[in-house]
């Protein structure tokens, strides 16, 4: 019987400790730490073990001696998760995809699938959530019957290990690392000690074989994937999946990307047939606009380097409280704050006496201080219960003296608000000048203040 030992391991950043604190030492979070049990090698066991494992036995090679290979990088077919891997999964690759629960990665993973036997290659989606059945059930309802496709129903990771290595598939998905466990470790799956061992060995297995791998990762109820903090920075790729489960808009953005740029957006819909591309997501987003309300402006935000317009709105009603209300969705309630302070003092929008209500529509955040000129419109709109035109959109960051300031990458902006038929477009002075070449038919009104893009407007 061998020896086996405690030790107490954060869920947030893997610091171990041989005896439970409340407080992690590590990264100073409350109650994250977990008791894993680990056996202990005896030793001489260890000697040996260490002996056995002389390392790849490489040598180092000159950079410019070590052969390219470009074209490793395989398109999933699906163009949307293709524009946030950076062009297609690269082999060997390990990539962990987190979300909420229901939100659809197992859909989406499953499609990729069948897209990629489509292709001809070999595929082992294994499962340790669902039988082969239910993955069956769902095979049928999104429509898939190709050849190629192999499941698995399993959730042993050495037996995972033997598959892997038998049928040396093109890509794999691993659905979910929580369920994945080694027996000969004592601490229950989804445990810290369980899914850093399963992911390193994972990752032993796709280097190894030139398997790319997906694997699927819980989330906590913060958001975060469950498990060390550690795992991101094992895995090559780290994607999220977030949307609202009432709509069925759902965001697919790369956190991590050692293969491509992060931040990249896919949109994706939620349909009776699996998660369908949407690849017009601007024009999908204004589809709803309502057309001569006051309190609505078309903003153009950049996501990675995609330029995604959205209707930002605002209502601005009598107060009755004695502080007035601020409800913010989809935006940061303290910036809004600052917002409605300059509003009041450097453009007279009175809001001291206004509940404010604040609405991103589409279920998107929208973090860029460029957003700002767009919110203050929407907010002065309402007041004044005056419509922003149909046909105009607005950016600009504002800053505390009310000055527009400039925003980052105009020109792939002003191109989308063109695109979508905007002709008056509202932008900091100073990116107006800069503009390269403005498209033809749009009228571009740069702005320096506030209070100047408020007398432009109404
Ligand atoms: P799923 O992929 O199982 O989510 P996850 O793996 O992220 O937990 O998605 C399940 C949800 O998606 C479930 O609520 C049903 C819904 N769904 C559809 O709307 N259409 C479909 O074609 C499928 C397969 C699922
Ligand atoms: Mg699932």
């Amino acid at each position: 019987m061998a020896k086996t030992k405690s030790v107490y391991a954060c869920t947030a950043c893997g610091y171990e400790s041989p005896r439970w604190v409340g407080r992690c030492p590590g990264c100073g979070a409350w109650n994250t730490l977990e008791e894993s049990v680990t056996a202990v090698p005896e030793k001489g066991a260890a000697k040996l073990a260490a002996n056995q494992r002389p390392g790849t036995g490489a040598a180092p090679l000159l950079l410019e001696e070590i052969p390219e290979d470009t074209a490793l990088r395989t398109p999933t077919g699906i163009s949307e998760l293709d524009r946030v891997l950076g062009g297609g999964i690269v082999e060997g690759g390990l990539m962990l995809i987190g979300g909420d629960p229901g939100i659809g990665k197992s859909t989406l993973l499953l499609q990729v699938c069948a897209n990629l036997a489509g292709q001809g290659k070999r595929i082992l989606y294994i499962s340790g959530e669902e039988s082969a059945r239910q993955i069956k059930l769902r095979a049928r309802r999104l429509d898939i019957g190709v050849p190629g496709l192999y499941v698995l129903a399993e959730n042993a990771l050495d037996a995972v290990e033997t598959r892997l290595r038998d049928l040396q598939p093109d890509v794999a998905v691993v659905d979910s690392i929580q369920t994945m466990y080694r027996p000969e470790m004592a601490s229950a799956p989804g445990s810290v000690s369980q899914i850093r061992e399963s992911t390193s060995l994972l990752m032993r297995i796709c280097k190894e074989t030139g398997t790319s791998m997906f694997v699927v990762g819980h989330v906590t109820k913060d958001g975060a994937i469950a498990g060390p903090r550690m795992l991101e920075h094992m895995v090559d790729v780290v994607l999220y999946f977030e949307g609202d489960r009432q709509q069925d808009y759902r965001l697919l953005r790369a956190v991590k990307n050692r293969f491509g740029s992060v931040n990249e957006l896919g949109v994706f819909r939620m349909t009776g047939k699996g998660m369908q591309i949407v690849p017009n997501p601007s024009e999908e987003l204004l589809s709803h606009r309502a057309k001569g309300a006051s309190g609505s402006t078309v903003f153009c935000g950049l996501e990675g380097s995609r330029p995604l317009l959205c209707d930002v709105q605002a209502l601005a009603a009598q107060s009755f409280l004695n502080s007035p209300r601020r409800t913010v969705n989809g935006a940061d309630a303290g910036r809004i704050a600052m917002l409605l302070a300059v509003l009041e003092k450097r453009a007279g929008q009175r809001t001291y006496n206004q509940d404010v209500y604040i609405n991103v529509a589409g279920g998107l955040e929208l973090s860029e201080p460029a957003a700002d000129l767009a919110l203050c419109v929407a907010v002065a709109s309402s007041l004044k219960d005056q419509p922003v035109g149909s046909e105009v959109a607005v950016m600009g960051e504002v800053g505390l003296t009310g000055e527009i300031r400039t925003v980052p990458q105009c020109d792939r902006r002003v191109a989308e608000c063109a695109r979508l038929g905007f002709t008056t477009l509202v932008v900091p002075r100073e990116n107006a000048r800069r503009l390269s070449n403005p498209p033809e038919g749009v009228r571009i009104l740069g702005v320096d203040t506030l209070l100047q893009a408020l007398s432009v407007l109404f």
